[in-house]
């Protein structure tokens, strides 16, 4: 198999220092395929970044093939296959992530444009750096000469946060929930969807008919999970972070099974939803061929109708700041 070049920005962060070894092990891309790491950091952490290096190298891990460390973007990105965006601040108690864009925003314009010039034509990039989905906007936009549908923010972690929750209130394992979509903005008003979501194969409204939960406790459970780890850590999630970042990628790179979706956020250019067409938008998606599809024909009653929209104008806000 071809060696992958991985590109991950944020490399002596706290995320990085969980996902890193991960991918290294082989968990991201599989026991057959060689990796090569590129990480990048802030100059003021590149001595961290070096100890980082060094843990990574006694590992002595297999499939770990090089790795490049350095402050130049348009070095490190040179010819990857992935891009992984966790470099950013996080945010602090109090704080929503949307607090962050002013500072985290600009990161992305001079990622993008090296992004653009040197990176394989066919990059996935994935954004986690908050806030991730106008974030990745901006990157998308200064990279014009790459493919718009390569182009990804994590929600991932509210799926898997949503199908956690589910499975503890039904009595079983999150791996028999399925289907379970977040729609819109990574942020408080995304809308972590139980109306198409299953449990064992039937539909979780049959198996919790308790809809004031539903739409309470649970919806406002997964908006808040982010904050309340933030409350009690001290520092936001990391290695579930780590976690969601790999399931991302394999679900990208792996047929769905059939009686699945994902979630992601990606560009709403031409969705099926009616959902405004220049935003990174969160959606049930599916990879057929290879390709990332959002699933179609999916109907919304009332409930999902209003918060869906609420977290789009959300995003249009966010939009707006950042222009
Ligand atoms: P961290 O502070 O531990 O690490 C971030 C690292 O990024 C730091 O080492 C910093 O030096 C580096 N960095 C900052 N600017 C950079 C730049 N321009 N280029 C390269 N590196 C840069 O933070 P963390 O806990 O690893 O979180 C990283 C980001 O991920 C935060 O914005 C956080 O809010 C976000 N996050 C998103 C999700 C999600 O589900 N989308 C989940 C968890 C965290
Ligand atoms: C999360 O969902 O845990 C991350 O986005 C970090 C945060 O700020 O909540």
């Amino acid at each position: 198999m071809k060696t992958k070049r991985i590109a991950i920005t944020g490399g002596a962060g706290q995320i990085a220092y969980s996902l890193l070894f991960r991918i290294a092990s082989g968990e991201l891309l599989g026991d057959n395929t060689p990796v090569s790491l590129h990480i990048l950091e802030v100059p003021e952490a590149l001595s961290g970044l070096e100890g980082v290096k060094m843990e990574l190298v006694d590992s002595a891990f297999p499939l770990l093939q090089e790795i490049r460390i350095g402050s130049d973007p348009e070095k490190i990105f040179e010819g990857v296959d992935l891009a992984l965006f966790v470099g950013a601040k996080p945010r602090g108690p109090g704080m929503e992530r949307k607090d962050l864009l002013t500072e985290n925003g600009k990161i992305f314009i001079g990622q993008g444009k090296a992004l653009n010039k040197v990176a394989s034509r066919n990059v996935k990039s994935v954004v986690i750096g908050n806030p991730c989905n106008t974030n990745c906007l901006i990157l998308s936009q200064n990279a014009p000469d790459l493919n718009p549908k390569n182009f990804f923010a994590m929600t991932r972690l509210d799926e898997n946060r949503a199908k956690a929750m589910l499975g503890q209130k039904a009595g079983c394992h999150a791996a028999a929930v399925k289907k379970v979509g977040i729609w819109g903005n990574h942020s408080a008003t995304q809308v972590p969807d139980f109306v198409h979501a299953t449990i064992k194969g039937k539909k979780a409204l049959e198996v919790i008919s308790d809809r004031a939960w539903l739409e309470g406790e649970f919806v406002k459970g997964v908006q808040q999970r982010g904050a309340e780890i933030i409350r009690l850590r001290g520092k936001s999630s990391a290695a579930s972070a780590a976690s969601a970042i790999i399931d991302t990628v394999r679900s990208l790179e792996t047929e769905t099974e059939e009686d699945d979706w994902y979630s992601v956020a990606i560009s709403s250019k031409k969705n099926p939803y009616g959902i405004d067409e220049n935003l990174i938008f969160s959606f049930p998606c599916r990879t057929v061929h290879g390709e990332c599809k959002i699933v179609e024909g999916l109907n919304w009653d009332q409930f999902l109708e209003e918060k869906i929209r609420a977290t789009e104008k959300e995003l249009k806000e966010e939009r707006s700041a950042v222009v």
